[in-house]
């Protein structure tokens, strides 16, 4: 047991998929594992264990934004020997040709967040996802006629932007969309020399002010589900 999961050495698998929702998580593991178990009630962030296609797979909720989302990270890894970290998660598109219900790997994480730039004084660390699990999604999405898209995304402390405008110089430099946990993913799976990816379905979009209906959102997260269950 660690300090936010409560289930013994051994009921965690190597690969672990971590939507932010906890309830995304019941869901991914009711609908697409056999054997379930649940190993994590404490604060309602539900984690499970179960097998696809004959491998055991865990499901955790991380919760919104990289603190929180860091705080499992570092127990899976460091108390739980996961090796294998995916997030699944939902994401802002930044760009007008990153549509609603595409798919992004994201190659790399900038952030708003202030966990690099304080712990590397005066320069940049670049986040960036494991080759393999990349190269594996990638592969996975072309022979199964899935579409993706991948590159640059931003990873923001903030949901609600003081400047609604402030994505713009963010899409100038390229990058496709916003969500709040990847750059963490991966500057924690580099530390402690594990392989992190995170996939996105962009749910909503800053450029259109369009947004997924609650429908739209299930089926486009079959898909990234899908990549995610078969790469590690
Ligand atoms: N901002 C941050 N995170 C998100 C968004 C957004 O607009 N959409 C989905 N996740």
């Amino acid at each position: 047991m660690s300090i936010h999961i409560e289930a013994k050495k051994g009921e965690i698998a190597e690969t672990v998929l971590m939507p932010g929702d906890p309830l995304r998580a019941q869901w991914i593991a009711e609908t697409f594992l056999e054997n379930v178990f649940c190993y994590n009630k404490i604060r309602g962030m539900l984690g499970y264990t179960g097998i696809y296609k004959g491998k055991r797979i865990s499901v955790q909720g991380s919760g919104m934004g990289i603190p929180s989302a860091m705080i499992y990270y570092h127990e899976l890894i460091n108390e739980y020997g996961v090796k294998n970290i995916i997030r699944v998660g939902t994401a802002g598109s930044y760009q007008k040709d990153i549509k609603l219900r595409d798919i992004v790997l994201a190659m790399a994480a900038s952030t708003t967040s202030g966990i690099n730039n304080s712990r590397f004084i005066n320069a940049d660390y670049s986040p960036t996802a494991n080759f393999d699990l990349l190269l594996n999604a990638s592969n996975y999405a072309k022979q199964n006629g899935i579409k993706i898209k991948a590159g640059n995304v931003l990873s923001a402390d903030e949901f609600y932007d003081d400047n609604p405008a402030a994505y713009k110089l963010w899409a100038k430099y390229g990058v496709l969309c916003v969500e709040m946990e990847a750059s963490g993913l991966y500057t924690i799976a580099a530390k402690y020399n594990v392989r992190a990816l995170a996939i996105l379905t962009i749910s909503d979009s800053l450029v259109t002010g369009e947004q997924t209906s609650s429908y739209e959102r299930e089926t486009s997260f079959n898909e990234m589900v899908e990549i995610a269950l078969n790469i590690a």
